[in-house]
């Protein structure tokens, strides 16, 4: 079964290995938590300003490995890089989050567009590039680097909400009340999604994470439709193009509907958010596929012995079969870098066995 080891020990589980160490990388690894993020975040101003420049792109991707040398790299960017390349205004307010000009009907989609998808992207694909060679140039040459674009409806509500939500009112409206012009708002993102992955993978990203941050909100019927089947399409058409390519799917909060993801997405590993009992998921999902996770980042904040006995759990349910370690969810702005590096010396020095 498994394919011959990289000499990557993160992408090893993703082709099934159970190596001697469990590889980590940590979701949001990249950001406000690290003083050397925000001293650069100070110097050049905004969020997207440096998202879209390839140098402080790439040079923020660079930052926690150099600190923690996780087993991967992510590249800095966002989720909302698409709705901007297709046209929708974005602009990201200190401490409000992101603000899109909302989505709200069929006229709205149709004014959205791929004129200038690809130069607007470009800068992305400079910052994997460079990244790429940086991570080699920097003696991490056993780090992968990971590119990653949203899932259709976790990208479709911020779209159609205008910004973060509680409870996506308007997006499940449509979705409910209006599938015709929902249907046509997923479709447009699963094209444009599964592009930008692929150019991705051209421009050196070694395995790619599909993020379904509300993937929780919706019923078993609508998770079916908008979530397994649009990201069934992105997987079928990335691997036309790059058959080998690991793909991990994340349906933060996809609780019940963990295994019909697992089972009919076509992904080669599942990250499991942090209510995601390990044993169960051992002995549904990892006999099947990798796995990665599910350390709540709330735990971290907090550090201490907390931390311990939660990883301990963690690894007695999932390291004996094909996993990578991470969080459930982003690493949080105010988690203390100490609690960070404790995680990373006993990651370091687990063996499995
Ligand atoms: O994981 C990484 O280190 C790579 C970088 C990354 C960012 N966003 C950087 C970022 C990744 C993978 C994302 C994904 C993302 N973006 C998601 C999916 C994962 C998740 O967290 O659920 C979502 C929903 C977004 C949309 C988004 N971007 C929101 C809601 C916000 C504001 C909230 C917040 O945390 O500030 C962002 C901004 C953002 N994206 C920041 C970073 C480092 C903070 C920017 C800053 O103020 O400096």
């Amino acid at each position: 079964m498994p394919a011959i080891r990289t000499g990557k020990l993160f992408l090893d589980s993703l082709a099934g290995h159970v190596g001697e160490r469990v590889p980590f990388w940590f979701m949001r690894q990249a950001g406000r938590y690290l003083p050397e993020y925000r001293e650069l975040r100070a110097a050049k101003g905004g969020f997207l300003e440096m998202a879209f420049d390839p140098d402080s792109a790439c040079e923020i991707t660079m930052q926690p490995i150099r600190r923690f040398g996780m087993d991967a790299a992510i590249i800095f960017s966002d989720i909302l890089t698409i709705p901007h390349a297709l046209g929708q205004e974005l602009e990201f307010l200190e401490g409000e989050g992101p603000k899109l000009n909302p989505v709200t009907d069929a006229k709205g989609i149709a004014a959205l567009s791929f004129r200038d998808f690809d130069k607007k992207l470009e800068p992305v694909y400079e910052a994997l590039r460079k990244t790429k060679s940086k991570l080699v140039q920097e003696g991490f040459s056993e780090t992968a680097l990971i590119g990653f674009a949203g899932a259709p409806w976790t990208v479709a509500t911020y779209m159609i909400e205008g910004g973060s939500s509680r409870d996506f009112l308007n997006a499940k409206k449509m979705a409910y009340g209006d599938p015709e012009t929902f249907s046509s708002l997923i479709h447009l993102l699963v094209e444009s999604t599964a592009a930008y992955l692929i150019r991705q993978v051209d421009a050196g990203a070694e395995t790619l994470q599909i993020f379904d941050s509300w993937a929780g909100a919706l019923d078993e019927s609508l998770f079916h439709q908008w979530v397994i089947k649009p990201t069934r399409e992105i997987v079928t058409m990335v691997r036309d193009s790059h058959p080998h390519v690991p793909i991990i799917g994340f349906p933060k909060g996809a609780g019940g509907n963990y295994a019909a993801y697992a089972q009919e997405t076509g992904v080669t590993a599942v990250g499991l958010d942090p209510s995601v009992p390990t044993r169960w998921a051992a002995q549904t999902l990892q006999i099947h596929k990798p796995l990665q996770g599910n350390l709540d980042p709330a735990c971290l904040m907090a550090g201490g012995d907390a931390v311990v006995l939660a990883v301990e759990r963690i690894m007695a349910d999932l390291s004996r079969g094909p996993f990578v370690f991470n969080l459930g969810h982003g690493v949080h702005k105010d988690t203390p870098v100490e609690n960070v590096a404790a995680l990373v010396d006993l990651l370091k020095n687990w063996r499995t066995g």
